[in-house]
């Protein structure tokens, strides 16, 4: 086998442990989230991502190789941190606590991007042209996930910062200003 096939098949291999992790990390990234579009954009993705690690175990298979998970520490550690954006979004506003669930999920999105694009060049460098269709069609899916968490983020941004939310107190600051002064 050549180097280079090699390195596709070790890549694809960590890819495919990333996306069996992400499918039972993320049902509860939609049971933590508060705001509806971000609860169905997390559904579509895990619907999305059950599809991904069939493409996968298909390019294996296209590539003459078992479909065989390679650890992968990276993704472990961005579920690891996207539990903890849970448990400590329990503490926070809800709209705080969405916006930090937005952060997690496009972590893991960048992750995903830059795996998906290297085992796509890997595969058109060694002219295996309908394993890198099928991976591109992967890429392209979370390249949209990014794009509409992205999309999704900003109406929360906006109305985050009209509130102005108090880091200590989990209070608009406006709020907390005028009871201050009350008591004054
Ligand atoms: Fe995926």
């Amino acid at each position: 086998m050549s180097q280079l096939k090699g390195l596709l098949l070790e890549e694809m291999q960590d890819l495919l442990h990333a996306e069996m992790q992400l499918t039972k990390a993320l049902p509860e990234m939609v049971a933590a989230a508060h705001n509806s579009k971000l609860k169905e954009a997390f559904e579509k993705h895990l619907e999305q991502t059950h599809e991904h690690v069939e493409r996968l175990k298909q390019a294996f298979e296209l590539l003459g190789a078992k479909a065989q998970p390679k650890p992968c520490k990276a993704m472990a550690g961005l579920v690891e941190e996207g539990k903890e954006t849970i448990q400590e979004g329990k503490e926070k506003e809800p709209l705080v606590a969405d916006l930090s669930l937005v952060t997690a999920a496009q972590k893991v999105e960048h992750y995903e991007i830059s795996g998906y694009g290297t085992v796509r060049a890997l595969a058109r460098l060694i002219n295996e042209i309908e394993v890198a269709t099928l991976l591109s069609h992967t890429l392209g899916d979370e390249e949209r996930a990014d794009f509409l968490l992205t999309t999704l983020s900003k109406p929360l941004l906006q109305q985050a910062s009209m509130k102005d939310y108090d880091a200590e107190q989990g209070q608009p600051k406006a709020k907390k200003a005028q009871a201050s002064h009350k008591g004054a």
